[in-house]
């Protein structure tokens, strides 16, 4: 059977930045470790005057077809995924596309275009329907581009506000994959929930501690359907597990959880037993409450043991640390989550070839779905490509009242006319509207 998977990675951030210990904290009048050590955060990434979801998905994509040699003809599809979309029929590839053809002889005319919605999970979506396409056999040899391009911006004065990120991820997914081949088996838990939402406004609607339940709830339940097909899963089965990660501190609660959940009935439970006693089972609790208190308490205790602590420095750590520097993605959070990973390996000189990765991607709304990863041969000359370090240093640091500026410039409902903090060069911009409305994009090259 054909392996299909990621080929290639790029990651193009918003270039400007908001550093929450420095400048957010101190106006919010906040101890600033709840952001750097409660949150897990230490800045967030902004889009500058002239970028949005385009611009940093096109960018993202150039990067990646120039890097791996592509012209327009070898891509057979471009999906994109976002949930930050100012057009309710145009779909955002197809923008990302005419960007594309300004800089290349070929075009895309021949490519399937789509946009695919489910709040986060949809960047992951997007990499199944390119899986599916392939293995199907309908690609004619052709890759897939997906793009999960995301602004993420919450109102100001919303909770929420200390996870906003802005940035985009591009991927190719193609047969014999130099990065990662994708299992066959999925896990899937959804259900129709209310935690976050934008029912046709730009900003979320968001019960944030409902939204951090129901994350940890599908995810429970995508990993029983995960291993309902794939067989029990063990800690020590995979080298890292790259979660959607909202901010840092929701990936913490999601590890300790499937820790819990992956060492039941094992020795390692047993082991553990004696430090901390076996895991609270509900057939011996009277009533759900006490069963629910017990579980606090075993998951604290948990949590402090050396055996989780280790597991989790070596596991989940190392998924975190561009998230930290960029705040949410959105869609492309997870994804951001395996480059980290990977990334740290091969800057540890860690042999990752043939090891396994369990992903967990979550959307509001809410669906969690979980798959695994096989790592592939040339992982580490597509891992060493990335400059998501340099992207970060470059950024241009936001006092408050120029957050404030950004944040309003890029609200659909104001009109803030205002001078780019950083020059636009070998990129993108976003350049005004056209007769209908419709965005307008340049490419610049200084
Ligand atoms: N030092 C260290 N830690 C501190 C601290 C301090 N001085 N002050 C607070 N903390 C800790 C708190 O204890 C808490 O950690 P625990 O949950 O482990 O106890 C953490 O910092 C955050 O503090 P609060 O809970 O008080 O923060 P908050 O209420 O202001 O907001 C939030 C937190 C609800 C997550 C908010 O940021 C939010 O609404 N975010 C958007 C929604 C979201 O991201 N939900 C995640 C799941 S949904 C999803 O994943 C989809 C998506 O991408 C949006």
């Amino acid at each position: 059977m054909t392996a299909v998977g990621i080929d290639a990675i790029e990651i193009w951030t918003g270039k400007l930045k908001l550093d929450l210990a420095e400048t957010f904290a101190p106006e919010k009048g906040e101890d600033p470790e709840k952001y750097t050590k409660g949150l897990g955060l230490h800045a967030s990434s902004f889009p500058d005057a002239h970028e949005d979801i385009v611009t940093m998905g096109a960018n993202a994509a150039k990067r990646l077809m120039e890097r791996k040699g592509l012209e327009p003809e070898d891509i057979g599809r471009i999906d994109v995924a976002t949930e930050s979309a100012f057009d309710n029929s145009k779909p955002v590839s197809t923008y990302i596309a005419g960007c594309l053809e300004q800089v290349y002889d070929g075009d895309f005319h021949h490519a399937n275009k789509g946009e695919r919605k489910f709040a986060c999970i949809a960047g992951t979506q997007s990499l199944d329907d390119a899986y599916n396409w392939i293995k199907a056999g309908r690609n004619r040899g052709r890759a897939a581009l997906v793009v999960a391009t995301d602004t993420a911006l919450y109102a100001r004065g919303d909770p929420g506000e200390a996870t906003q990120g802005a940035g985009a991820v591009a991927m190719l997914i193609d047969e014999d994959p130099n990065l990662v081949e994708l299992s066959t088996e999925q896990g899937y838990g959804s259900a129709d929930e209310t935690d976050f939402l934008k029912p046709n406004q730009q900003f979320p609607s968001v019960d944030g501690k409902r939204s951090m339940q129901v994350y940890l709830a599908r995810m429970r339940e995508a990993l029983e359907d995960f291993e309902s097909v794939s067989g029990d899963t063990h800690p020590d089965d995979f080298a890292y597990i790259p979660f959607h990660t909202p901010f840092p501190g929701m990936v913490r609660k999601a590890g300790l959880l499937g820790y819990r959940h992956m060492i039941r009935d094992t020795p390692v439970e047993e082991e553990l037993a004696e430090e901390i006693g076996f895991q609270p089972r509900e057939e011996n609790f009277e009533d759900r409450e006490s069963y629910e208190e017990a579980i606090r308490d075993h998951m604290d205790d948990l949590s402090s043991t050396e055996a989780y602590r280790d597991w989790y420095a070596a596991t989940v750590e190392p998924t975190l640390s561009i998230s930290r520097e960029v705040g949410n993605w959105y869609t492309g959070s997870v994804h951001i989550a395996r480059a980290s990973a990977l990334k740290t390996a091969a800057e540890e000189g860690i042999d990752l070839t043939g090891q396994k990765l369990l992903v967990g991607s979550y959307g509001s709304g809410a669906q969690a779905e979980i798959h695994a990863e096989t790592v592939a041969d040339e992982w580490e000359d597509e891992i060493e490509a990335l400059n998501i370090d340099d992207q970060n240093d470059a950024r241009y640091d936001l006092d408050f009242e120029e957050y404030e500026k950004v944040h309003d410039r890029h609200n659909h409902d104001k009109t803030i006319e205002m001078e780019d903090f950083t020059v636009p060069d070998g990129e993108f911009v976003f350049t005004g509207r056209g007769r209908m409305n419709e965005r307008l994009y340049d490419y610049v090259d200084n």
